[in-house]
């Protein structure tokens, strides 16, 4: 299983899922799985301060997109995702990349980049 899989992670505000699926499947992105997630940042969700305090973590609503490719380049879709994420604004969001060991389609038993074709 030489070709390589990879997991792209998109966690980012709510109101950009739509711009973010459409430049996805622009780029040919096949499947992805789409969470709401309750999350925050290096600002510890915009925290209020009290006399110089930071009070607890603020969980604000994030979406969270993943998706695994192989012929898809990586770097493609950081792109596409930096293109229609980044306002330059607190909270643009973070894109997480890790290696995948395998992936199985159930319906056919495709292993690896198989897997993730359209026969
Ligand atoms: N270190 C982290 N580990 C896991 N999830 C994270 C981490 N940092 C951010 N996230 C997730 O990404 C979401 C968006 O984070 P956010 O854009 O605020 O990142 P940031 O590093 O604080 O950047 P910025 O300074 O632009 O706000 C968070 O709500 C959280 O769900
Ligand atoms: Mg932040």
């Amino acid at each position: 299983m030489a070709d390589k899989i990879t997991k792209i992670d998109i966690i980012t505000r709510k109101t950009k899922f739509d711009e973010l699926k459409e430049a996805l499947n622009e780029i040919g992105i096949m499947g992805m799985t789409v969470t709401q997630v309750l999350g925050c940042g290096t600002q510890k969700g915009d925290v209020q301060y009290y006399r110089g305090v930071a009070t607890e973590l603020k969980l604000l609503p994030k979406i969270k997109v993943e998706i695994v490719v192989c012929e898809v380049p990586v770097e493609k879709v950081i792109e596409a995702a930096n293109a229609v994420l980044r306002t330059g604004e607190i909270g643009d969001g973070k894109i997480f990349v890790y290696e995948i060991q395998d992936a199985i389609k159930v319906r056919t038993g495709a292993r690896g980049k198989e897997a993730l074709e359209n026969e």
